[in-house]
């Protein structure tokens, strides 16, 4: 088993490079399903739900090798078991990305059904009902969706709710449906757009990209094709809030700013000075305590959840009162327990937590909970005074690539213990 000791009260100083983002790279190797011939995926971030999505297609009969350190060759012309099973996806919701790309380009698919996660229920209703909309049988049966179709035809669709892999199952599905699709209350996220990127290059014909209605011309074969992942803004924007944590000044190669535009707006609210390229971002805090911030999460181009429990680290040694509003997932605050073990003062009121900030965090044993509460976690401890251990640190493998060396470059006292 591992741990992660912090030994916290140094402030962040110098440069790293972001990795490939998670969120793009897992829905693309689903993607490279739908192609002919092998793609090359770039900028390939290590992580461990990019592992399991390797391992994934692979028990499908996809032929992937990783061939450097971040590449992925992936050729997936002799699927022979189109299927993911009990055992992967309960490890990774996002599996359920391998269900449009099966029944597009093999017109079947058996998904065991997701379950909910810490965060919420997570639900694929919308990812189904799309593609009954296109045409496929589906049976849930046994904890299994069960998805047939002799082609899929295109049809026009609105989402009911705002849903990022619900929005990408039901694009790579419609590349290879017969006719034209229309997808309207479409997720934007740049991870998204990365995914269009990488069908439009494969020969898909797409109009909308980046909008909430996308329009598909099903073609009869896509072909695949070289593509480099975009960088992870999740990731860039939790380092930002660890060095504005931590009073630090660093830098961040790699790094898209046009994608963390309310994220950066936040960190300035807060005090911190940023200057950016077209791909870097620096920070200085100038040694000063950060001022509170209030958050209200939502669908791009608002508030990213992916960066609330984050920003509740932040505003947790803020000087003065914050409200933190999580309206995506209902199960979302499960760092709060643990920042109030360190000695946060937060109330959580419904969708709500309320932050009085304080001058000092202490350094605790806590336990991670999930991928982004982990984060907020490792944040607390690199401000608080003492020592911080993470216990479950399985959860931060899957979505931060060796998080501790990157933060022992910024000058962190961080490392990773067996025990
Ligand atoms: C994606 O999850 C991300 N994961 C999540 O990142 C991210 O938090 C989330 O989008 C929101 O931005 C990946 O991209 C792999 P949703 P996703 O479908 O697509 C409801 C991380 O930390 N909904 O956008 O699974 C759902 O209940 C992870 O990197 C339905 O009701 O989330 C939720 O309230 C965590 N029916 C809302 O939509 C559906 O069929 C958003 O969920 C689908 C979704």
């Amino acid at each position: 088993m591992e741990k992660i000791v912090i030994n916290g009260g140094h402030p962040l100083k110098g440069s790293i490079s972001a990795s490939g983002a998670k969120n793009a790279v897992l829905p693309i190797i689903a993607a490279s399903i739908v192609g002919t011939g092998t793609s090359i995926i770039k900028n390939v971030p290590h992580l461990d739900d990019v592992t399991t999505m390797n391992t994934l297609l692979i028990q499908m009969g996809v032929n992937l090798t990783v061939n450097d350190t971040t590449n992925v060759e992936i050729c997936a012309d002799n699927i022979h078991t189109p299927r993911a099973p009990y055992e992967t996806v309960k490890t990774m919701r996002a599996s359920i990305l391998a269900l449009g790309p099966l029944l597009t380009k093999y017109g079947t698919a058996e998904i065991s059904l997701p379950g909910g996660c810490a965060i919420g229920a997570r639900p694929v209703d919308i990812h189904l009902k799309g593609l009954e909309a296109m045409g496929a049988k589906i049976i849930v049966e046994n904890g299994y969706i069960i998805a047939k179709a002799e082609r899929l035809y295109g049809c026009h669709f609105h989402m009911e709710k705002v849903t990022v892999t619900g929005t990408e199952n039901l694009l790579i599905a419609a590349t290879l449906a017969k006719g034209e699709t229309v997808l309207e209350n479409c997720a934007t996220e740049p991870e998204v757009i990365d995914l269009t990127n990488y069908l439009i290059n494969m020969g898909a014909k797409i109009e909308g990209i980046g909008t909430p209605t996308l329009k598909i011309q099903g073609v009869e074969q896509l072909v695949g094709c070289e593509h480099t992942v975009i960088p992870d803004r999740i990731e860039v924007g939790t380092f930002l809030v660890a060095a504005a944590a931590t009073g630090g000044e660093i830098t961040i190669n790699n790094a898209n700013p046009d994608d963390l535009v309310v994220v950066l707006k936040k960190l300035r609210q807060a005090g911190a000075i940023i200057t950016t390229t077209k791909d870097s971002i620096s920070l200085n805090m100038h040694g000063k305590r950060p001022k509170p911030v209030n958050i209200n999460t939502a669908p791009h181009p608002n508030f990213p959840t992916d960066m609330q429990a984050q920003f509740c680290a932040l505003n947790a040694i803020a000087s003065g009162y914050s409200i933190v509003t999580e309206n995506l997932f209902e199960n979302r605050f499960m760092h709060i327990n643990e920042l109030i073990r360190m000695g946060a003062e937060i109330k959580i009121a419904g969708n709500q937590a309320i932050i009085n900030g304080v001058k000092n965090l202490n350094g605790a044993p806590t336990t991670a909970t999930d991928l982004r509460a982990s984060a907020s976690l490792v944040i607390a401890g690199l401000v608080a005074e003492g020592t911080t251990e993470i216990f479950d640190i399985h959860f931060i493998d899957r979505g931060y690539e060796v998080i501790e060396e990157k933060l022992n470059q910024l000058g962190a006292d961080i490392k990773r213990v067996n025990f």
